[in-house]
Formats: structure tokens, C-alpha cells, sequence
């Protein structure tokens, strides 16, 4: 059997785990919104019509932040359509997905809706249509608390308290021809400066996101970031990347290993900020936020087109995740944790339905996809700092990214409850590996628990009738060691093992 090893060591730090690196994103597109997280008629909805089965979910998913109202729908979207009495809400073309967006659901409902589901919203702009006046009144609504023509609206519309939303995205794609009013970098890079500026001067203290590239494989990537920071540098806080990945042709030890690509796009990132940093002498640093990362397999969506007759609320973009696709959100997840000196944001995207963790059928139940588990164990148990881990491991061959270390992982360290957790993943899809833990600096530590997501068959998938086939299981754990420990990495298989001080009290239930 092949064999590799890690060392964890307390010194190896990275950064505090950033609790908004668990964010997610629900936009207004297919079943996110209605009869995912809304559906009034459902036999579980709240009095605001809130799934409460869908809650439960989200909670237990472990989110943290979720983005809000797009993406692509964002870039033709009146916030002022989906505030105030419903039976005034207009109904509209929504050109992005080509549905009809009723506005039941709007600004009220999602800050309720965060409310009751404990997380904190991120707000993105319409800057493809709209601009500057657009966002000033859309923050004075929002977070100004009362006295003025736009805060005294929202509390005609029954919400005295303001909603206090500090993260702000400046568009979406705009990069993107696709993207409804979409721009070029120096276009963009002023919209965004100024929209920014005329922001902070309402509130200085609220976290500004500059829209990065859709992709990095946009012919402007690089260049894109470069131009719009440099317009931008001073007014915003993070630069934004968008990455999604998929089985292709078939080519599984590649798939398996999409976080190569997602580190190198953050690397590239990380440096194109810090080049205009450079020369713009500035202190600041920009960080970066990841605001939409998955696994999406776009050849239907190509393919089929989006629908021509303007329904409600369709089912789009549904993608069923199967065992090779959640082993890939959990090295998805670890690339994040190893980049989160600089990610400090990140998005699954999206929520509910559309290409999402949690799955729902109108008026039945909701039921947990395969990729929702990695996430919920990793936003679970990554708690204090992480810290780096460098395996020594075997290579395996990829026809995309060349020679790549079969194993993948990060640590986080709980300095409270003197907890390790280690994040791995074999992706080497026909070889098992032995992993030898060397800990050392941990030496009272033992193993207690050694959780897998894999399976003899990668394709397995959970569905209303069969929620539960695929699940993380418990294997046996080799309690031997002083300073040292063994777990076995199945084939294609992502793995959390858990490390605790017997000396340590444990004080709280987990
Ligand atoms: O998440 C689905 C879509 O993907 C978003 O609307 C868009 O921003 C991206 O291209």
C-alpha cells in the first residue's frame, strides 16, 4: 500500500479559521428562493413562510454568510420590487434566467429569513443596470435607522430596526459577457470606485467586495483584477473570485484533483492584489473572497439553454452531487482553509436546489445531497486555527494538472478545547494510502475518531427516497501512538480525524 505522512505542529499557523469562510448564496434563480428556502404553502412553513425543514438544514449545514439576491440576476434586479405590501409587487422579466420573478420574496424577507436562520447576509448590488444613487438609497434603506425618505419606508414596511448589513458585494461577473450590463475592467473598475466612495460616505465602516473574474479562465483574468483594483484600491476590501468544477470526459484522478486549481487561482490572485498594492504604496491589503465556488457540471445548462416561455420559479441548474462530487467540495474546502490568511470570505454556491447542498420537492421534504456533508463536518469541526500541513506523498499522474500529491490536508487547532482536527483526501481514485500522523507537538494527543465520505461506488447520490445513501461513516482508529498515528485513506475518499488531549476536561456537549 502507498503510504505518506504529515506533521502537525501547533508553530505551523496559517490563521484564525474565518467564521465567514462557511458562507452560501442564495440567489433568485430556479427553486433557491421559491420552494427552497419560501414556500408559504409548504406543511412546514413558519408564519413568514419560511421552510422551517429548510432551516433546519441550513443550521445544521453550518453556514455562516449568505449572499444575496445573485449573481447573474443581481444585474437586472429593482431591489424596490420586493419590498412593501406583496399584493403591490410587480411581477418582472428576469432576462438572466429567463423566468418571471413574482417578488414574493424580497429585502424584508431574506434579512427575517438570515434572522431566523442565524446567519449573517452579504448584499450584492446591481451594478449592470443601476449605479451609484442605486446603492446609496439601497443602503439607506437598509442600514440607516430612521428619519430619511428610504429608512422610513423600511419601516413603514414593519422592520423598525435597520438591518445593519456589512458586507456588500459591487456587482457580480461583471467581467462576464453574459452578464446583463456588463463592462470592460476600466469601466467597471470607476462604477465600482465611485459606488464605493459615495457608500462610505453613508458608512464608512462597511466591507466593500470589487468583482475579480467570473473564472480564471476569462481571457481578461489577471489583467481584469489588476485595472480594477488599481481604480478601485482604496475604496473596497476584497476582490472576488468565481470557480466551479466538473467531471470531465470522464477523467476522474483530475476532477479529483480541482483544488490544484483553485490554490493556483487564489496564488494568482493573492499576487496580482499585492502588484497593485505595491505600486500604489499602499498599507492596505485586499483580501479575497471566493463568493462562488462548487461543483457544477454547466453541459445541460449549455446544451438545453435556459427556458423560452418565462416560467416561475423552474427547476434549474439541479445538479444531483454524487461521492466523487462531495469528496470534491471537502479538497475544495481544505484549499480554502490553506488560503485563509487571504480568503477570509467564501460562498458555496448556491443554498438550496439550484447546484446545491440541500435539495427540496414542492410541497415534500428536504433531504441533505452527498456534498453536504463534507461542508457541514469541515464548518463543524475547523474551529481555531489552521495550520499548515505539508504530506509527504505519493504523486499520481493527471491528464490536467500534471504529476499532483495524491493526498491533500489541513489542521485546525482549537486552542479551548485543545482539539485537532485533521481535513485529507486521497485523490487518488484506485489507490489507497496510509497515512502516519506525526504529532509530536500534540504528544498526549490521541486519535478519537476517524470520519470517511467515499464509497465502492463514486456515483452514488442521496434522493428524496434515499436521503441517507450516502453519509460520512465512522471507521476503527488506531489509538496506539504517543506522538504518532495511522489512518487508512481509502481510494477517491475525503477524511476528518479527530485528535483530543485525554487531560483536557471537556466542558462542553458536542
Ligand atoms: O451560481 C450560478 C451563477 O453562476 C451565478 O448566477 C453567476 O454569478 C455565476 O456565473
Amino acid at each position: 500500500m502507498q503510504s505518506a505522512i504529515l506533521t502537525i505542529d501547533p508553530e505551523f499557523r496559517i490563521a484564525e479559521v474565518p467564521p465567514r469562510l462557511f458562507g452560501s448564496f442564495v440567489e433568485h434563480l430556479g427553486r433557491c428562493v421559491y420552494t427552497g428556502i419560501f414556500e408559504p404553502t409548504h406543511p412546514s412553513a413558519d408564519d413568514d413562510g419560511f421552510r422551517t425543514d429548510v432551516l433546519d438544514l441550513t443550521r445544521e449545514l453550518g453556514v455562516s454568510t449568505v449572499r444575496y439576491p445573485g449573481g447573474n440576476f443581481v444585474s437586472g434586479y429593482r431591489w424596490e420590487d420586493g419590498v412593501g405590501p406583496r399584493e403591490t409587487r410587480p411581477q418582472r422579466l428576469d432576462p438572466a434566467w429567463r423566468s418571471t420573478e413574482t417578488n414574493a420574496f424580497g429585502l424584508g424577507e431574506f434579512a427575517a429569513w438570515s434572522h431566523r436562520a442565524g446567519i449573517e447576509p452579504m448584499m450584492a448590488l446591481n451594478l449592470g443596470t443601476r449605479g451609484v444613487q442605486d446603492a446609496c438609497d439601497l443602503l439607506e434603506y437598509c442600514n440607516h435607522p430612521g428619519g430619511t425618505y428610504w429608512s422610513d419606508l423600511r419601516k413603514a414596511h414593519g422592520h423598525t430596526k435597520p438591518f445593519d448589513i456589512r458586507l456588500w458585494c459591487l456587482g457580480n461577473e461583471m467581467d462576464g459577457p453574459w452578464q446583463i450590463g456588463h463592462k470592460t475592467a476600466a469601466e467597471y473598475g470607476r462604477l465600482a470606485a465611485e459606488t464605493g466612495r459615495a457608500m462610505r460616505m453613508i458608512d464608512p465602516s462597511l466591507e466593500l467586495v470589487a468583482c475579480g473574474s467570473s473564472h480564471s479562465g476569462m481571457p481578461t483574468f489577471g489583467a481584469w483584477e489588476a485595472t480594477v483594483l488599481q481604480e478601485a484600491y482604496d475604496q473596497v476590501d476584497y476582490i472576488s473570485l468565481h470557480a466551479y468544477y466538473h467531471l470531465q470526459d470522464g477523467d476522474l484522478a483530475s476532477f479529483l484533483a480541482s483544488a490544484v486549481d483553485m490554490e493556483a487561482f487564489i496564488d494568482d490572485v493573492v499576487s496580482t492584489a499585492d502588484h497593485v498594492r505595491a505600486k500604489r504604496r499602499a498599507n492596505k491589503r485586499i483580501d479575497l473572497s471566493f463568493d462562488e465556488w462548487n461543483v457544477w457540471d454547466q453541459t445541460d445548462w449549455r446544451e438545453q439553454g435556459p427556458p423560452d416561455d418565462w416560467p416561475e420559479a423552474p427547476p434549474l441548474i439541479e445538479d444531483t452531487y454524487t461521492v466523487a462530487d462531495a469528496v470534491v467540495v471537502g479538497s475544495l474546502l481544505i484549499a480554502l482553509l490553506r488560503h485563509c490568511d487571504r480568503v477570509t470570505v467564501a460562498c458555496l454556491a448556491q443554498l438550496v436546489n439550484a447546484i446545491a447542498p440541500i435539495r427540496t420537492e414542492p410541497g415534500g421534504p428536504a433531504w441533505r445531497q452527498a456534498s453536504f456533508h463534507p461542508f457541514a463536518l469541515t464548518a463543524r469541526l475547523a474551529r481555531g486555527r489552521v495550520l499548515r500541513v505539508d504530506p509527504v506523498a505519493p504523486v499520481m499522474a493527471t491528464a490536467r494538472y500534471g504529476d499532483v500529491p495524491a493526498v491533500h490536508a489541513v489542521a485546525t487547532y482549537d486552542d479551548d478545547s485543545g482539539d485537532v482536527a485533521i481535513f485529507a483526501v486521497n485523490r487518488n481514485p484506485a489507490e489507497p494510502v496510509e497515512l502516519t500522523i506525526r504529532h509530536d507537538a500534540f504528544a498526549r494527543h490521541r486519535i478519537t475518531e476517524h470520519t470517511v465520505l467515499s464509497g465502492d461506488d463514486l456515483a452514488a447520490t442521496n434522493s428524496s427516497t434515499n436521503p441517507d445513501r450516502v453519509i460520512p461513516v465512522s471507521v476503527p482508529v488506531d489509538t496506539s501512538g504517543h506522538g504518532s498515528a495511522r489512518a487508512y485513506l481509502k481510494p477517491a475518499s475525503w477524511n476528518v480525524v479527530r485528535l483530543t488531549d485525554p487531560d483536557r476536561p471537556r466542558d462542553r456537549e458536542e
